[in-house]
């Protein structure tokens, strides 16, 4: 339907912007706790809040922290939390192995965390690249990050975090095939419940770095992420890509980065009407977080601003380093 207007100044858009009531009463959209997923940093020891330098105001959480994160989180309503570790370069090895040990420390952490705050939904990803001594998400040998061999360990790596308790499995690899693998493997070791939420269209960005030393990452990746993760350039692709992942068992989608690929958040909500999530990656992170800092960039405002470009986009929710402060921010509570 096209758009239907009278000319000025019959029809005065203004009208409809004069006070925030009316501006509130005919937004088209709307940002709500309910559609945030916070990342969190998990780390070992006690006690421990560590800053991750390239993310000011984020910070790597023992398990007994992030149980109280998770607590704070749940209390301000926000849905889930991911959880990401930071892997010390000692327990990496070529073949990854740490991805599903069962005492790891994301599944240490899920399990100390469900226990405590069952109400919260825990996350987590599907890939071997925080326990790879390469640094990239599947098996490399002689340079090359193997396919079919990787399956076998993201198999592995999704039934022991089902084991540790994770509600939803983000399979962030992007190795062909990993959903069907991961969804048979669930079926059959009775984990029906296990959501998947793929990382579908995911990019090789540069955006990702900070992340990258969050989880201790940066040092050990050799090369870059380009025969696996998706080319900037390419949108049909990642249609392509969502319709694979849905075929083989995902049931919700996502698209990272997320600011510089709104485009196909709206591609992908209007060609296949799922749940669509978008990721505001680290490096989105520390571009707002860092300008506010100096005073250029009024943090409250950019941080909304990016995020309900989001639910305009089409996403049905945000994973976001800022998902607390914006919970705050919505619930009014400064
Ligand atoms: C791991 C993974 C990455 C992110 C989430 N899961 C990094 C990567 O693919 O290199 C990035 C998240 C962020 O930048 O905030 N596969």
């Amino acid at each position: 339907m096209p758009p239907v207007t009278a000319p000025f100044p019959l029809s005065r858009p203004r009208r409809l912007r004069r006070t925030d009531w009316m501006r509130r009463l005919v937004a088209e959209n709307a940002l709500s706790v309910d559609d945030l997923i916070w990342p969190i940093f998990a780390c070992d020891g006690e006690g421990v809040t560590e800053p991750v330098a390239s993310m000011p105001g984020v910070n790597r959480l023992s398990i007994d922290n992030a149980v109280g994160a998770a607590e704070m989180a749940a209390n301000l309503g926000i849905p889930c939390i991911a959880l990401f570790p930071y892997t010390d370069a000692s327990v990496k090895t070529p073949g990854a192995e740490e991805a599903w040990n069962p005492e790891n420390l994301v599944n240490r952490a899920t399990r100390a965390i469900k226990a405590a705050v069952p109400d919260i939904g825990v996350m987590l990803d599907v890939a071997l690249d925080p326990y790879n001594s390469d640094g990239h998400d599947g098996l490399v040998r002689d340079g090359v990050v193997l396919n079919d061999e990787s399956l076998m360990a993201l198999e592995r790596q999704a039934l022991a975090h089902a084991e540790a308790g994770a509600d939803i499995l983000g399979p962030s690899d992007m190795m062909d095939g990993r959903i069907r693998i991961i969804r048979q493997a669930l079926e059959a070791h009775e984990f029906p419940d296990v959501t998947i939420l793929s990382y579908a269209a995911k990019y090789a960005s540069a955006f990702y770095g900070p992340f990258r030393d969050a989880v201790g990452a940066s040092g050990a990746l050799k090369g870059d992420k380009k025969t696996y993760q998706m080319d900037a350039a390419n949108g049909d692709e990642a249609l392509r890509e969502v319709a694979t992942d849905l075929e083989e068992g995902a049931d919700m989608v996502m698209v990272k980065p997320g600011m510089a690929y709104l485009d196909i958040c709206h591609r992908v909500k209007s060609g296949f009407g799922v749940p669509t999530y978008a990721y505001q990656v680290s490096g989105e992170y520390t571009m707002l977080a860092s300008t506010a800092d100096q005073g250029w960039l009024d943090r409250e405002q950019v941080v909304m601003e990016s995020l309900m470009a989001f639910k305009r986009a089409g996403c049905d929710g945000i994973l976001t380093y800022f998902a607390v402060e914006a919970a705050r921010t919505l619930l009014d509570l400064g």
